[in-house]
């Protein structure tokens, strides 16, 4: 954090000082773990709902830290509140007024935030210091930890917003408002809490709805709901995308036999050819984002194009590309999943697979509110069609199966995993090379069948 007395973070939160020096300095990390390396930096203790942080206060300020901000007296040097997420937002929002130099940059989206976020950093810590850490702190917990990173060196600050509700991202932009704000796609992730894909375009919306006058809104012109955003905003608009109408575009998109895309990047200050290292079609949608906000922020169009050859997934279990030794490729996308993201994958598998097997390990979708079984159908029905060999439904993503057998032309297998360890042994027992395995699901639900797969790994080669 930018460097500040506890007397001022007293007075910028409403807090209450106590057992410090008002003077006392505080300039480093600003961290709610308290086994996080914080030297100088601010504990913030929260009532978790098997630890309370305030127990580790003694901790962190033995540690190194120097001070804590919670919502009681722990008898170290801090600043008591009457609510810690509440304090961390009126903090990051004084930080960012403190950081005239500062360029923020906003992000939202149904799927791909957090890979687009990572390659927006690698594009523009080229141009600057930049803020983009890795992961995904989207929340109203993560962003103004992220904000808070900002120093006075920094040029780039590069946010994901999510939400899961109306006014969610109003509240983050609120924190810190982005010059800069893109919308990705509206898609059926959290539809169960939208409603429809309306109400999430609606809540996403909010982003360019904060930006100012002089700011810019990038939009991808390839999603009709998010290029209907461009009557909502008093930012200039640039559309990014396939289709015409945009300015920053890709043409002539092929994919390779590793399933990475090339095309010709178009923009209104001259095209170059780019040759992506990432998998998946739909790195494109989110390349073409990165490409217009770098060339925004000033980077030539060859410089950008050149950048995103080399972008590389920051994030663990995003189209995370493992070639092993054993000739055997796994692609573990299996950090999250809704039916948009797992159609993204399921065209990347079969992309890479051609020539050998494909296997999908496809895990629940949560979050899909009414859409649960339409939306797990939906993805069986698409693996089929592109005729995936095995299809690999782990516990309650069965109904994958159902929308399967709905195509009859289908030759492939289908089997129904009571558990992530009977689908390891469903995939593991007679691989050979070529085959091509994606292993993809909700959070946590597929992660130890992508780990076994992992840990057949001999040479342990990450591309890109
Ligand atoms: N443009 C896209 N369209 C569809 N799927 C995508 C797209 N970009 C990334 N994905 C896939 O979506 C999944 C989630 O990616 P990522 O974590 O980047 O998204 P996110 O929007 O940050 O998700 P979350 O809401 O969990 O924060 C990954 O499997 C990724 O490969
Ligand atoms: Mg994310």
């Amino acid at each position: 954090m930018i460097r500040m007395t506890l007397d001022e973070i007293a007075t910028i939160t409403g807090g209450r000082l106590v057992n410090a020096d008002p003077a006392l300095i505080v300039s480093g990390p600003v961290e709610y773990d308290s086994r996080a390396p914080m030297p100088q930096g601010l504990f913030v203790a929260f009532e978790g709902e098997n630890v309370d942080g305030h127990d580790y206060a003694a901790t962190a300020i033995a540690a190194g830290a120097a001070a804590v901000l919670g919502t009681r007296d722990t008898g170290q040097p801090g600043v008591v509140v009457e609510e810690q997420l509440a304090a961390l937002a009126k903090l990051a929002h004084e930080v960012v007024g403190r950081l005239p130099e500062l360029t923020v940059v906003g992000l939202t989206g149904s799927s791909g935030k957090t890979t687009t976020k990572d390659y927006i950093g690698q594009l523009l810590a080229r141009l600057g210091e930049t803020v983009a850490p890795a992961g995904s702190p989207n929340n109203e917990l993560g962003f103004p930890c992220t904000v808070l990173k900002a120093t006075p060196e920094t040029r780039f600050l590069v946010l994901e917003m999510g939400a899961r509700g109306i006014g969610h991202i109003a509240y983050l932009a609120g924190i810190a408002a982005p010059r800069i704000g893109a919308v990705l796609n509206i898609g059926a992730a959290h539809i169960g809490e939208f409603g429809s894909k309306e109400g999430t375009a609606q809540a996403k919306g909010e982003l360019v709805e904060s930006l100012p006058a002089d700011g810019v809104a990038v939009l991808n012109a390839d999603d009709p709901l998010v290029a209907a955003m461009a009557s909502r905003t008093a930012a200039r608009v640039v559309l990014a995308g396939e289709s015409e109408a945009s300015t920053v575009r890709a043409e002539h998109v092929t994919l390779d036999s590793r399933g990475r895309a090339a095309y010709e990047l178009v923009t209104g200050s001259g095209s170059a050819p780019v040759q992506l290292a990432v998998t998946g079609r739909h790195q494109v949608s989110n390349t073409l984002v990165a490409a217009a906000i770098a060339l925004d922020a000033g980077m030539p169009v060859a410089a950008v194009a050149e950048a995103l050859g080399e972008v590389g997934i920051r994030s663990s279990r995003r189209m995370d590309v493992v070639e092993r030794a054993d000739g055997v490729t796994l692609i573990d996308d299996s950090y999250n999943a809704n039916p948009s993201s797992t159609a993204a994958a399921l065209r990347a598998l079969t992309a890479m697979g051609a020539g050998g097997r494909t296997i999908a390990v496809l895990g629940y979708m949560a979050e899909l509110g009414d859409q649960e079984v339409a939306g797990h159908e939906e993805v069986g029905r698409l693996a089929a069609e592109l005729g995936v060999h095995r299809l690999v439904a782990v516990a309650e993503a069965a109904a994958v199966l159902d929308g399967a057998a709905g195509v009859p032309e289908w030759k492939g297998e289908s089997i129904a995993a009571a558990d992530q360890a009977e689908a390891i042994l469903a995939v593991t027992g007679d691989l050979r090379p070529g085959d091509v395995v994606l292993v993809k699901g909700s959070r946590y639900r597929t992660w130890k069948v992508a780990d076994a797969l992992r840990a057949g790994t001999v040479t342990g080669e990450v591309s890109p």
